[in-house]
């Protein structure tokens, strides 16, 4: 039998609706130890909350997060507001008794970040980042790929989150647009734990970087006829290196606000000596594997949908960003039950304070255009 989680979500903006989306059909799940249900959301804005009126499960809808933190109807938070925000909900949500889901970044900063994981520590609750994509097939068979030691010596990893919803020179601002809201990491802090994850799991800890941050457009229209300054980075290459076995591996983190031709990809290319593996949301039932021997040939797998919990869907469909936002709730719901056995987790605090570490190497290298040791 299933053991009920009682969910509420503070921020119901883009990402608290797609939590409500992953929620609603947690029936596609097969076995599932923990039935999650949506019983409370907060969000300043009326027309925000009235969203999830049609939302039969959820009893409780207000403009006050600490209404939402006083009811004993509430098991775990997730909080998906802006960055500058997010130290203090966060630790509201950790002395209200309640397991936390968090957003990446983790805090705006370093010292944000390492106040929650402190907090978190203290508390005993259990505590998460959210970072979906390699939860997707694709992302799970490459890190199994790896995993299973057959590349040979690791020459070069490409780790990246690309898009372009900035290439529109007219788009309005936003609050991830400006460094009081988003934070001075500006791109790395809104793409960045997307691309450290699955590197971080692997062990793969950068000992130095060289970062290259590009800023494109320096203001935007304010929505009210004037213009507002755009002052975040909106472009970052983060060049590191990594000891693997005894060798000096290349990592390049790509973090791009400004991509041209790109809505949403994410991807990882691995190259070893003996082989290299490579997958992309830009063809998400396709892993490339390469194999060394006397011709260079890269192998393309048709995949289907096994992501690592089992779910009612077909073998041979396609999976997508709410399949893989899904099955990352799954994994932190299995953790907190301690019914993960074995299967890829969610981003720790500790690996959320380490992302910021390498972030704030990457400001001070391009300040100072030099490699800074980590
Ligand atoms: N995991 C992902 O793929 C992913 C994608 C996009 C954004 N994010 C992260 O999610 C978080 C939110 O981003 P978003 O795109 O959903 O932003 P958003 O602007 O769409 O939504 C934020 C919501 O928070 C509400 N809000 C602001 N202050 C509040 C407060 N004090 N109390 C209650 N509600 C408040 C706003 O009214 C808004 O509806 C950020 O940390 C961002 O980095 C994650």
């Amino acid at each position: 039998m299933s053991t009920p989680v009682r969910i509420g979500i503070i921020g119901g903006g883009l990402m608290g609706r797609e939590v409500a989306s992953a929620l609603g059909r947690w029936f596609v799940l097969n076995d599932f130890p923990v039935k999650a249900e949506l019983v409370a959301v907060c969000d300043l804005v009326e027309k925000q909350r009235e969203w999830f009126r049609q939302i039969p499960t959820v009893k409780l809808l207000t403009a006050d997060y600490h209404e939402l933190l006083r009811s004993s109807e509430v098991d775990v938070v997730y909080v998906a507001v802006p960055h500058n925000l997010h130290e203090a909900i966060y630790l509201d949500v950790l002395k209200a008794g309640k397991d936390l889901l968090a957003e990446k970044p983790f805090g705006i900063d370093l010292k944000a970040a390492r106040s929650i994981e402190k907090a978190a520590k203290e508390s005993g609750r259990f505590v998460r980042c959210s970072s979906e994509f390699p939860f997707l097939p694709g992302a799970q068979r490459a890190f199994q790929k790896i995993k299973e030691g057959k590349l040979g010596k690791i020459i070069e990893i490409r780790s990246a989150f690309h898009h372009s919803s900035d290439l529109d020179p007219n788009k309005t601002v936003n609050w991830k647009r400006q460094v009081k809201t988003c934070g001075e990491i500006g791109v790395m802090g809104d793409l960045g734990m997307h691309a450290v994850h699955l590197p971080f799991r692997l062990g793969w800890n950068p000992t130095q970087v060289y970062a290259q941050l590009q800023k494109i457009y320096f203001e935007r229209p304010d929505g009210k006829g004037g213009m507002a300054a755009c002052d975040t980075w909106d472009n970052a290459l983060l060049h590191s290196e990594i000891k693997i076995e005894g060798v000096d591996a290349l990592i390049r983190f790509e973090m791009k606000r400004l991509a041209p031709g790109e809505t949403n990809t994410w991807f990882i290319e691995v190259y070893g000596t003996e082989g290299g593996v490579k997958f992309s949301t830009k063809e998400p039932k396709t892993l490339w594997t390469f194999q060394r021997g006397k011709e260079q040939v890269w192998q393309k797998v048709d995949l289907g949908f096994h992501g690592p919990f089992a779910t009612i869907t077909g073998d041979i469909f396609e999976p997508g960003f709410p399949d893989c936002f899904m099955q990352m709730w799954a994994a932190y719901l299995a953790e907190r039950a301690g019914k993960l056995e074995g299967r890829f987790g969610c981003v720790t605090p500790a690996e959320a304070v380490r992302s910021h570490e390498l972030f704030e190497a990457a400001l001070r290298s391009h300040q100072e255009k030099r490699a800074i040791d980590l």
